[in-house]
């Protein structure tokens, strides 16, 4: 009897410090990040959905990332500006999302250039890409279907 009670003290007391270990929770990673806040729209395997109006990242993330202007968009589209992280959980989440889907070469971003982009308002993300893809398509570099007009 004893025995059994000292059993259920000592698994009460394990799955309080296994719980409040995982509370202390360590920081997401970069893939569980982009499962939490992007996967929802742009789908686990980043193909988005052209009737939904959510456009696809593989093939396409790194010519954004390469572009100057390109970076200063992508961290301002929707998803990303109210994904409620912070300068470094961006910046690993977007070089992640690049180094799967993207140009591996591309310069990574890091907290600073994040912060720095983030600062600068950009009144209308459509309008944006739409200047940046008109570059793209004289250049001969790949954007993905965009379902805006
Ligand atoms: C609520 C749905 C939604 C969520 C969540 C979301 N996005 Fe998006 N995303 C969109 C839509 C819609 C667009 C296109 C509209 C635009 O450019 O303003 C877009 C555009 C983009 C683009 C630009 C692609 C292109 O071809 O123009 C990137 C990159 C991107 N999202 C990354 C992310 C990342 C990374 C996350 C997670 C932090 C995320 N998105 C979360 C809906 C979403």
């Amino acid at each position: 009897m004893l025995q059994h009670a000292v059993r259920a003290v000592k698994t009460v007391a394990l799955l309080l410090l296994f719980c409040s270990a995982s509370a202390m929770a360590l920081p997401n990673t970069p893939q569980q990040n982009y499962l939490l806040k992007c996967s929802g729209c742009h789908d686990i395997d980043g193909s988005g959905t052209v009737a939904g109006g959510i456009p696809p990242l593989p093939g396409y993330i790194g010519s954004f990332l390469d572009d100057p202007q390109g970076r200063v968009y992508v961290l301002h589209v929707p998803g990303v500006i109210s994904a409620g992280l912070d300068d470094t959980e961006l910046a690993d989440l977007l070089n992640y999302v690049n180094h799967k889907w993207g140009d591996v070469k591309a310069r990574p971003f890091t907290a600073a250039e994040v912060k720095m982009n983030r600062e600068h308002s950009v009144a209308d993300v459509v309008k944006l890409r739409r200047e940046i893809v008109s570059r793209f398509v004289r250049d001969g570099v790949k954007a993905g279907t965009y379902p805006w007009p």
